[in-house]
């Protein structure tokens, strides 16, 4: 009969997906946290409720190795009867399995498996999960300079801005914005990933007419979306003026920097003052004598 099929097929079924759920039933509680920032701990649980526990050990795949090379390193270990034991330094035992990784660095990425066994079980149980430690790296540099006039409509210099940050974990992203809109065009480099270290460089050129008295700011993110930190960020105010001083030649101080410079300097300040009013007497001497030659 059709139905009776029907009803001894959904009993297999049943029964399939008990088995197969069984084995993980062993692990009743498992939790590792899917990013974490650089020198924080990290706690990792597994717990099992089965009283026929023959093993519960934890291991690590490390991300930052050669394929090669990636084999699982055993972190944990617990057999009844015996004191849990730690095969690894950096590491700490909780109750229940669960163990805490201590000062994390961007080679502890990698994914974290526990492993359960039970007497009479068929299979052992395991669970992981992918562990990936972030870090802004080194200090963010944020810094804006006057170039000449690039490529742009007009003919005045234009404003270079670059940004940059060093063993930043995992590969970052860099974004220029301008009073809080993203510069479109950009260059970026990403360099190193060794041991999970990148180096990461942006610039972008910007008119001079965008870049006054504007909010530069830098941003640092990362691509992987598992990491919920908001962007690292690095900002300051352009301002013309205070580019130009330092790029300007002295003679082109201006008449108000004169007059303070007087001030601090007293009499030297006097003499140096009669000295331009004879300067300028003279060139208006000079000035006046070629008009009338
Ligand atoms: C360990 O597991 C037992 C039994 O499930 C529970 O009563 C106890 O609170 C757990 N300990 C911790 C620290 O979670
Ligand atoms: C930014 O300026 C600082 C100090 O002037 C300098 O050490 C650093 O190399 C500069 N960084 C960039 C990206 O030019
Ligand atoms: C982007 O910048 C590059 C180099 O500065 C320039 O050659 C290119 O024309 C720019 N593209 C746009 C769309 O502005
Ligand atoms: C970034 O710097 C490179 C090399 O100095 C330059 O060729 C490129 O035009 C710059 N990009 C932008 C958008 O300014
Ligand atoms: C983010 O986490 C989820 C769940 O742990 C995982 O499946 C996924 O692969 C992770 N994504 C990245 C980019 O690592
Ligand atoms: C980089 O990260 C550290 C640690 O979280 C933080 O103290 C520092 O302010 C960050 N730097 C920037 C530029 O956000």
């Amino acid at each position: 009969m059709p139905t009776n099929l029907a009803a001894m097929l959904r009993t297999c079924l049943l029964l399939l997906l008990c088995i197969a759920g069984s084995r993980q039933l062993s692990i009743t509680e498992f939790a590792v946290p899917s990013a974490v920032e650089a020198g924080r701990n990290a706690e990792l649980q597994c717990h099992t409720e089965s009283e026929r526990v023959e093993y519960v050990k934890w291991w690590w795949t490390p991300l930052y190795v050669p394929l090669d090379d990636r084999d699982k390193i055993q972190l944990y270990q617990r057999m009844p009867g015996q004191p849990a034991e730690l095969l690894v330094k950096n590491v700490e035992i909780k109750e229940n399995d669960t163990i805490v990784l201590l000062n994390l660095k961007s080679t502890d990425s990698g994914i974290y498996e526990c492993e359960v066994s039970v007497a009479g079980a068929t299979e052992e149980a395991r669970k992981h999960q992918d562990l990936i430690v972030f870090s802004n790296g080194t200090d963010l540099q944020l810094n804006v300079s006057k170039i000449e006039d690039g490529p742009d409509e007009d003919e005045d210099e234009d404003v270079l801005v670059l940004c940059e940050a060093h063993d930043v974990t995992p590969q970052p992203e860099l974004s220029i914005f301008v009073n809080g809109e993203e510069v479109a065009n950009v260059t970026q480099y990403v360099s190193g990933g060794e041991h999970g270290l990148y180096d990461v460089y942006v610039n972008a050129t910007l008119s001079d007419d965008d870049a006054e008295d504007a909010e530069i700011r830098c941003e640092l993110f990362f691509e992987n979306r598992n990491i919920s930190h908001p962007p690292y960020e690095e900002k300051i105010i352009y301002t013309t003026g205070a580019a130009r001083s330092t790029t300007e030649a002295p003679e082109e101080t201006t008449l108000s920097e004169m007059a303070s410079e007087l001030q601090n300097n007293g009499v030297d300040g006097l003499r140096a003052c009669l000295w331009i009013l004879n300067i300028a007497a003279i060139v208006q001497l000079y000035s006046y004598s070629v008009l009338n030659s």
